[in-house]
């Protein structure tokens, strides 16, 4: 078992930027390639220790599901085939995992979905993957180097975070705290504002889509009032443990795609296919 033995996905949104295609086909079983964006999620899990997989999911994205189990007839009939190899890396995320799922019924944001995951996390803590938000790197995972420093901050949450241009900043969680000592990547996080504009924005320093967060989380979330939108933000959650020096953040060493928009998704493709010399 590692320090961190479950990862919560929040894959239950509708997706609407890749509208009309996620009208019928989940966000997240969108492919980079031929590997749809949770199976890289899942496997960056893995990788940083984790086995329990648990997904906040709608009753509109079964085929997430279906791809975590075994599909008996494409089996048979690529047995023995050259084609036997394809399905061997999700086969062993499904052997070596175990996979919950719960619905939120409601889309009430990014906060309320986490907190929907609270009866299969339980008191621990646990790490968070947007699927959407695609890493990549040599070396240790986003999501690996994120529990090495959880490691060594056993109270605190870590949040992800990566730096954008100022114009940017409008579509993120953004932070403000001082590195802490003898650090040059890993903030204490004195405040954090979700999506403000570039003027009002303290940095551009942006949270991204890889949280590790303590079970203290859900007693915050329990009491965090929804925004303006009716939503109920992790930022705005994260805040009340940062005002109490909980939160850290962490710049993270690798490439992040932002494969939630269509831009971002393309610039995804074309650098994993340039890796396998595709183009
Ligand atoms: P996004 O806002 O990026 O995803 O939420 P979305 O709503 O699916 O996409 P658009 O904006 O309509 O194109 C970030 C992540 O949080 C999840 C989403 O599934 C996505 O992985 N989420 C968001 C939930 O699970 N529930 C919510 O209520 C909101």
């Amino acid at each position: 078992m590692g320090i961190i033995n479950k990862c919560l996905f929040p894959v239950a949104g509708y997706g609407t930027r890749f509208l009309p295609v996620t009208k019928s086909i989940p966000k997240e079983m969108l492919p980079i390639l031929t590997k749809p964006l949770i199976q890289y999620g899942v496997e960056e899990a893995m990788g940083a220790g984790m086995a329990g997989m648990v997904m906040v999911t709608s009753k509109y994205k079964q085929a997430i599901e279906n791809h975590f189990k075994v599909h008996i007839d494409i089996e048979a009939s690529i047995k023995g085939t050259a084609k036997e190899s394809l399905l061997d890396e999700v086969n062993y995320a499904s052997e070596q995992c175990d996979f919950s799922y719960i619905e939120q019924e409601k889309m009430l944001g990014l906060g309320h979905a986490i907190y929907t995951g609270k009866p299969l996390i339980g008191n621990e803590p646990f790490a968070v993957i947007l699927p959407d938000d695609l890493c990549a790197n040599d070396g240790d995972s986003v999501l690996a180097q994120m529990v090495k420093l959880y490691q060594q901050h056993p109270d605190c949450c870590i949040v992800a975070i990566e730096e954008v241009l100022m114009t940017e900043v409008d579509k993120y969680g953004v932070i403000d705290g001082g590195l802490l000592k003898n650090s040059t990547n890993a903030y204490r996080v004195n405040s954090m504002v979700e999506k403000p504009s570039p003027e009002d924005s303290p940095t551009n320093l942006v949270i991204i889509g890889r949280y590790i967060l303590t079970p203290e989380i859900f007693d915050v979330l329990e009491s965090t009032e929804a925004d303006e939108n009716g939503e109920i933000q992790i930022t705005n959650a994260l805040m009340t443990l940062a005002k109490q020096g909980k939160v850290i953040a962490y710049k993270f060493q690798g490439k992040r795609f932002d494969c939630g928009s269509v831009k971002g998704f393309v610039v995804a493709t074309n650098h994993f296919a340039k890796i396998e010399g595709l183009i």
